[in-house]
């Protein structure tokens, strides 16, 4: 099994939308990051100067790995947080990868009564729906989510929205915000209390270049 070396920094990466952004950021605020990172297909890369250990994982997993204390900070969106709903500290708003999770479906459905709502993001969307006291079967799918009403598998979706053009290409439109998503750094509670030193240069270093939205 690899364990966390006790001065080393381990760090869960989201792969996918957001990792480019985030390996930008990194380097903009001269963290150690390994050169070989985009290319490879390695799940486990340590920095240069031997101080920070990256995990490469699913985004889905990056709240796991980080309460589990196998990674002491995480680096994910938070529309997988609120997902999640795990025991970390949130500790910056890093500004990229922002988008915004909502309910979607056809013009003609707008204003017309929901029955059956199909999402990546199951707890989301009971959450939103129950909040304002309105009653949904909710669908768990895992990806493409947007089919859903089109195949007449439910008559809304809930999911992220960044530039609309995965709702325009299969006629669909937003027809409610739920919340504004950005990448967000989170710690392993233990590992905030015991590597606070190092975990609060990191963070310091990532604030001074994090995105601040004009
Ligand atoms: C996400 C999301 C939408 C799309 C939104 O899917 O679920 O489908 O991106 O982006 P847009 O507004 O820029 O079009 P993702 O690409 O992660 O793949 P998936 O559908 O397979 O989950």
């Amino acid at each position: 099994m690899s364990c966390n070396l006790p001065d080393v920094l381990t760090i869960a990466l989201s792969k996918g939308r957001i990792m480019n952004d985030t390996l930008d950021l990194m380097r903009k605020a001269c963290v150690s990051v390994p050169a070989e990172m985009e290319d490879s297909r390695k799940f486990i890369l340590d920095s240069p100067d031997g101080q920070l250990r990256f995990i490469v994982a699913k985004p889905t997993d990056v709240p796991t790995f980080v309460e589990y204390g196998v990674a002491d900070l995480g680096i994910v969106g938070k529309d997988v947080l609120l997902e999640a709903d795990r025991d970390l500290y949130e500790l910056l708003d890093l500004g990229i990868g922002r988008c915004r999770v909502c309910v979607c479906g056809t013009p003609e459905q707008l204003g017309k009564e929901i029955h059956r709502v199909a999402s990546k993001y199951p707890k989301i969307a009971s959450d939103y729906f129950r909040r304002l006291g309105r009653q949904v079967e909710v669908i768990f799918l895992n990806g493409q989510v947007e089919l859903a009403p089109l195949i007449g598998l439910a008559d809304r979706i809930v999911d992220i929205v960044e530039t609309g053009r995965t709702l325009r290409e299969n006629g669909l439109e937003i027809h409610e915000e739920i919340a504004e998503i950005t990448t967000r750094v989170v710690a392993n509670r233990m590992s905030f209390r015991l590597k606070n030193q190092p975990i609060n240069q990191l963070i310091d270093q990532l604030r001074q270049v994090r995105l601040v939205r004009a």
